[in-house]
């Protein structure tokens, strides 16, 4: 029987079992079926119509109110397409690369006299944070007061998923933020990606809440993993070390071997069979990403991290289909970014000690305690 503690400390071996016995299985302790296998996933992730994000059990939206995150279909489109064009690769390299450059500089600059740091909380997270707050570009907000409102929302969505109402100080930071995206809009020298956005305002204030969701969190354990893969696998540090073209391809790497997201949740609008599991209208359908990732039928070897590996980019940890990852391609320059200064700046960087990734849904190392000389 699989429990939560297995999943949330080491799931890989539980997912391996899983998806060789039964690649879409009911987990009586997720109240769901998990998905694990690397086709299945795919399919399940482009089928919006019958696997859905728009159910009241999701959390999120009983907090920020209905976003693209919680929307299927042509409202969806309607949510998602006017954030399109401000995360393509040419604004994100114009208008976001010189930022993560200067405020990575500076986090490395207040490290360095220091010799040791846990990088997690000194570095990825504030990193992830202030690029997120200066997408938004808030009139007169800075990233401080966004970790703020970040934080009440996160703990205001923690309890409504453990079936409590919505927190008081979620809806005060939800209150704030509204203000201050209604300031940001109708300030003409605001250069914020929310202005110009052709939807109404309290839709406006929703997918900025979800930007934070989407950007922060995930970044910061997207960035944890790939320093904790490198400098826990010698070889690979010392190849990207040697031919910094490999760092890329070291990052689809490790988002294949530890997504930061490691689960997204559908559920099912009607009542379908996929690989022999009888799924009902209604029921939860988690697709396991950290599973699809280990696919051995797409990656051979799928347990050894491999900076080489020919197909890495082919990983999910984006997610696919209509709700593909909105700023895929900004987070990969932000690891990219980060990863490069690291290296060039801290000579000798390495672990202070063993740490692991865990998390049940988002996976990153607890702490991030790292060396150099
Ligand atoms: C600057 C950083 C990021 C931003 C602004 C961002 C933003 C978003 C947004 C707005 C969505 C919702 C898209 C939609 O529903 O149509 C999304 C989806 C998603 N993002 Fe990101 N994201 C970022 C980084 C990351 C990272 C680092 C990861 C994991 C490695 C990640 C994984 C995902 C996944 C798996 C989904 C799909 C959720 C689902 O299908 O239910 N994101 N992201």
């Amino acid at each position: 029987m699989t429990t939560l503690d297995e999943l949330t400390a080491d799931p890989h071996p539980v997912l391996a079992r899983l998806r060789a016995a039964t690649p879409v299985a009911w987990v009586p302790v997720l109240d769901g079926w998990l998905v694990t296998g690397y086709g299945l996933a795919q399919q399940v992730m482009r089928d919006a119509a019958t696997f859905t994000v728009d159910d009241p059990r999701f959390s999120t939206a009983t907090v920020v109110g209905p976003s693209m995150l919680s929307l299927d279909g042509a409202v969806h489109a309607r949510h998602r397409d006017p954030f399109v064009p401000p995360f393509r690769p040419a604004p994100v390299r114009d208008r976001y690369a010189a930022f993560v450059a200067k405020s990575t500089a500076g986090l490395i600059d207040a490290l360095l006299p220091r010799g040791a740091a846990e990088l997690r909380a000194d570095f990825a997270g504030p990193l992830a944070l202030s690029v997120v707050a200066d997408a938004l570009g808030l009139t007169g907000v800075d990233a401080s007061a966004v970790r703020t409102w970040y934080a009440a929302l996160v703990a205001s969505v923690s309890a409504v998923t453990a079936g409590s109402p919505p927190t008081p100080e979620g809806a005060a930071a939800f209150r704030e933020l509204g203000e201050h995206v209604h300031r940001t809009i109708a300030d003409p020298s605001s250069d914020s990606l929310l202005t110009g956005i052709d939807l109404e305002q309290d839709e406006i204030v929703a997918n900025a809440a979800v930007l934070m969701f989407g950007g922060i969190d995930t970044t910061e354990s997207m960035i944890a993993n790939l320093v904790l893969h490198l400098l826990s696998h010698p070889d690979a540090l010392a190849a990207v070390r040697a031919d910094r073209t490999l760092l890329p391809n070291a990052i689809e790497e490790s988002l294949r071997f530890e997504p930061a997201a490691s689960v997204v949740d559908r559920y099912a609008t009607r009542d379908v069979t996929i690989a022999g599991a009888d799924i009902a209208r209604g029921d939860l359908v988690r697709v396991s990403i950290a599973g699809a990732n280990r696919d051995p039928a797409v990656f051979a070897a799928p347990d050894t991290f491999d900076v080489h590996r020919p197909n890495a980019r082919v990983n999910l940890a984006f997610a696919l289909g209509p709700h593909f990852c909105l700023g895929a391609r900004l987070a990969r320059v932000e690891a990219e970014i980060a990863m490069t200064a690291l290296l060039d700046r801290m000579p000798r960087l390495r672990l202070a000690e063993p740490v692991t990734p865990s998390g049940l849904v988002f996976r990153k190392p607890p702490t991030l305690p790292v060396r150099w000389d």
